[in-house]
C-alpha cells in the first residue's frame, strides 16, 4: 500500500510511519515541525523526521503545512493514496487560547482541507482521523464521581466501563482545541455519510509513548517522565491530583489503525484509550513513575484546574472491541511508562 500520513514527525504519525513502513509499505510523510511553533525547543520533532527518513527505506518526506490548500491537492493528485492517516494538529487544549485562528486553521481546514482531497482524488482510501475525547467537552464532569484515596471514579453503573461514543458533545465547555477538533470530527463524520467514504474518528484519551517530545501543556506521561527524572517540579492543576486519565500507547493505537484500513468502515467514531485498565490519576502516575525509576516525584499543587479539564475520563472500548473483536491493547500501563522511562534515560545520557 501507499499510505499518506500527516503529523508524521509527531507522536502518532511517526509511530503509524514505523509500523507500516517496517511492513514494507510506502510511507509518504507530511510534517513542517509546527510543533516547534507551537511549543518551542521542547517541542520540535524534527529529530524523529530524521530518524523515520534514516530508518525507513521506503519512507518520503514532505516538508507541507497541512494549511496550504493548493499543496495538499497537488500532493494528493499526484499520490492517490491507499489510505490516508491524519495526525497533525494543534494537539493542546490550554495553547488554542492564545492562537485561536492557528488553531482553528490547523485543526479544522486542515481537516477539510485532506477530506475533500481524498474525496477528489482517492475516495476508496481509508480515511483514518486522530480525534480526541475533548470533543466530549467537559460534559463528564457532571456525572456523579466518588473520591477516593488516590482517584475520582464513576458513581453511576452505567459509566463503569467509561465513557462511550454516545455521550453527548453538545451544550458544555471544550476549550477552543476541543471545538476546533468538534469541527473536525463532525467533518470526518460527514464525508462518510454524505460521499459514502470509508472514514473513521479516533477520539484520543491519552496517547502516548517513548516518541513524544512532551511539554507541560501537551503529553502528560511523557512530560510527567521528563519531570521525573530530571528531578523538575511537575505542576497539579486542581482536582487534588486525583484527575484520571487513561493511557494507551501510540504503537497500540497504530495497530487499530491497521485494523481499520484492512476492514474499513463508513464514518465510525472510536474511543480510543486504555480503558479503566490502563488508567491512573496523577497521584498514581507519581507512585508508578517512582518505583520504575527509583525517583521521588516533586510537584507543586495548583488549586485552580485548567478550563474544562477532565475530573475522570476513561474511554468504553467495548464498541472497538465489538467491531474489531482481533484488536488487542498489547501495553499495560506499567510497560508504557517503563518504555518511556528507559528512552528518555538513555537520551539524558
Ligand atoms: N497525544 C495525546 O495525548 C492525544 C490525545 C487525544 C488526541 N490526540 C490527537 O492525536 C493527534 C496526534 O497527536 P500527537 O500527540 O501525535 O501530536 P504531536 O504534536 O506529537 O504531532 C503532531 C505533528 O503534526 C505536526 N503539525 C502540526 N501542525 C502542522 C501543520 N500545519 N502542517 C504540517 N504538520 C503539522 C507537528 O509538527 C507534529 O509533529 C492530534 O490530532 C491530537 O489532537 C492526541
Amino acid at each position: 500500500m501507499k499510505i499518506l500520513i500527516t503529523g508524521s514527525s509527531g507522536l502518532i504519525g511517526s509511530e503509524v510511519c514505523s509500523y507500516f513502513g517496517n511492513q514494507g509499505h510506502e510511507i509518504h510523510g507530511i510534517d513542517n515541525n509546527q510543533r516547534a511553533v507551537f511549543f518551542g525547543p521542547q517541542g520540535d520533532t524534527s529529530w524523529r523526521r530524521s530518524e523515520l527518513v534514516e530508518s525507513l527505506p521506503s519512507y518520503t518526506h514532505h516538508d507541507l503545512d497541512i494549511r496550504d490548500r493548493p499543496k495538499v491537492m497537488d500532493l494528493v493528485k499526484q499520490l492517490k493514496p491507499d489510505a490516508i492517516v491524519h495526525t497533525a494538529a494543534q494537539p493542546s487544549h490550554d495553547k488554542a487560547a492564545s492562537i485561536p485562528f492557528d488553531d482553528f486553521e490547523v485543526n479544522a481546514t486542515g481537516t477539510l482541507n485532506f477530506l475533500e482531497a481524498a474525496r477528489q482524488f482517492c475516495p476508496e482510501a481509508p480515511f483514518v482521523h486522530m480525534s480526541t475525547n475533548k470533543v466530549y467537552g467537559d460534559g463528564p464532569n457532571q456525572l456523579r464521581l466518588v473520591e477516593l484515596e488516590t482517584r475520582w471514579e464513576y458513581e453511576d453503573a452505567e459509566f463503569a466501563n467509561g465513557i462511550p461514543e454516545s455521550f453527548s458533545i453538545d451544550q458544555c465547555t471544550h476549550s477552543l482545541f476541543g471545538a476546533s477538533k468538534v469541527a473536525a470530527d463532525v467533518m470526518v463524520q460527514e464525508y462518510g455519510r454524505y460521499f459514502g467514504m470509508p472514514t473513521c474518528c479516533l477520539r484520543g484519551g491519552c496517547l502516548t509513548g517513548p516518541s513524544h517530545a512532551g511539554v507541560e501543556l501537551h503529553g502528560f506521561l511523557s512530560y510527567l517522565v521528563k519531570c521525573n527524572l530530571e528531578g523538575k517540579t511537575y505542576k497539579i492543576f486542581g482536582y487534588k491530583g486525583k484527575q484520571v486519565r487513561d493511557n494507551i500507547h501510540s504503537e497500540d493505537v497504530a495497530r487499530f489503525i491497521e485494523c481499520f484500513i484492512q476492514e474499513p468502515r463508513t464514518a465510525e467514531v472510536y474511543n480510543m484509550g486504555g480503558g479503566k485498565e490502563n488508567s491512573c490519576s496523577i497521584l498514581e502516575a507519581f507512585e508508578l513513575c517512582a518505583e520504575i525509576s527509583g525517583k521521588k516525584q516533586k510537584y507543586d499543587y495548583l488549586e485552580k484546574n485548567r478550563i474544562g479539564d477532565h475530573i475522570c475520563y476513561y474511554s468504553d472500548l467495548s464498541k472497538i472491541r465489538r467491531h474489531y473483536p482481533n484488536f488487542t491493547i498489547e501495553h499495560t500501563l506499567v510497560d508504557t511508562i517503563r518504555q518511556i522511562v528507559e528512552v528518555q534515560n538513555n537520551k539524558n545520557g
